[in-house]
């Protein structure tokens, strides 16, 4: 008698332990999204979170089963503000997952934390090297690029399909400026061409007359640019007001002309540019994509808004494999490893460094989009040198 009714309680206990687990897990997960919401990169960080909600809303608001809550911090694109940013999240707001950034260096110190608290973080633009090189993780991820792979893609298309010999690069000095000319300077001279000069202005800075006038001065066959958001906007329409355009073709990776075009007008007409998604693309999922997200917020999506909302889809492939306990680091990263992600895009992988292999579109620009001209290279895997995984 004692023993079945030892027996009853224990049973009794053991549901009561399940129900609790199932309880918490059923409970929101919350989502730290950090990203710029003021600043040159504004709209980039509102494209992102338009994706990702997007996503979200068309899985009924919920992601491997769970609701999300949503914490949300202005980075600024500040990297001195990044530390700790990042640690309110961690530590302050106790979030599961945070989803950002958009500047290299802000990124930088996510990944830092994210590495050292076990945090899943999911990259959804910066595309800085060492994210999936040097700091690669189980626990880091990114649903964007690597600077390295848009660059170099341009760097073999001005030498090998333009046949240009000699090239000026200009950048923002940070890492995602550095390591774009890299690529390119790589892609480019692997293929026959020579970078001449490589020229910088400071982040965010948009002061760029006197480095348009060495340009002109020096003649080069191209001119490599990488600025992004309100920066792009007005280095493009510099560039054209100085009667570059006409003269030394401008290149770039696609952010130069990406989320941009209405701004840049005319100054941006005909510039080739390489990145992994573009207009006219005429697939069934990314001209879903696009209905869905121009009726939801009024205008036409983006390369951000598509990285927003992959990482909502690649958070999710790794919740639905665990039952949407995010604990289970080790199952949640091997279901986004062995992924294939149906991406607006194109469908991606991950690999094991958790950068996208994708393939890398030369672009066109034609009134107000980036027309598809081609594949520039097809399933571009990012070195990821120093990840060791
Ligand atoms: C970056 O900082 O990595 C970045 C910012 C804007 C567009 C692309 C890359």
């Amino acid at each position: 008698m004692k023993h079945r009714i030892a027996r009853t309680t224990l049973a009794a206990l053991t549901l009561v332990a399940f129900a609790t687990v199932g309880h918490a897990q059923q409970g929101k997960l919350k989502v730290g999204m950090m990203l710029p919401y003021s600043g040159t990169y504004a709209a980039l960080g509102t494209a992102i979170e338009n994706g990702f909600r997007l996503r979200l809303q068309e899985q009924g608001g919920k992601l491997g089963g769970r609701e999300i809550e949503f914490v949300k911090v202005d980075d600024e694109s500040d990297p001195a503000k990044a530390t700790d940013n990042v640690n309110k999240l961690i530590k302050r707001d106790n979030v599961d997952v945070i989803v950002g950034t958009v500047h290299s260096g802000v990124a930088m110190a996510m990944a830092k934390a994210a590495k050292e608290s076990g945090t899943v973080l999911i990259v959804p633009n910066a595309g800085a090297d060492a994210v999936t090189g040097p700091m690669c993780a189980q626990n880091i991820f990114r649903s964007s690029f690597s600077n390295w792979q848009p660059a170099y893609a341009m760097g073999v298309v001005a030498a090998k399909q333009e046949g240009k010999k000699s090239a000026m690069t200009i950048t923002w000095k940070y890492a995602a400026g550095d390591e774009s000319t890299a690529g390119f300077k790589e892609g480019f001279e692997k293929n026959g061409g020579k970078v001449v000069k490589q020229l910088t202005v400071p982040f965010p800075n948009v002061e760029f007359q006197a480095l348009l006038t060495e340009i002109a001065a020096a003649k080069p066959d191209a001119v490599y640019a990488f600025f992004a958001g309100g920066g792009a906007v007005k280095f493009v329409k510099d560039y054209a007001a100085a009667g570059l355009d006409k003269t030394i073709p401008l290149y770039g990776p696609g952010f130069l002309t990406d989320g941009t075009l209405d701004a840049q007008g005319d100054a941006a007409k005909g510039m080739l540019t390489t990145l992994h998604y573009a207009d006219g693309m005429e697939t069934p999922r990314d001209k879903s994509f696009r209905t869905a997200y121009a009726k939801e917020y009024k205008l036409q999506p983006d390369v951000y808004a598509v990285q927003g909302y992959d990482a909502a889809q690649m958070l999710a492939i790794g919740l639905n494999a665990v039952k949407g306990d995010i604990s289970k680091k080790a199952e949640f990263a091997s279901a986004i490893e062995s992924a294939k992600i149906d991406s607006p895009r194109g469908t991606f992988t991950v690999g094991k460094s958790h950068n996208p292999v994708q393939d890398i579109y030369l672009r066109k620009v034609e009134g107000k989009e980036n027309k598809m001209v081609g594949v520039a290279i097809k399933g571009l895997a990012d070195p990821s040198r120093g990840c060791k995984l």
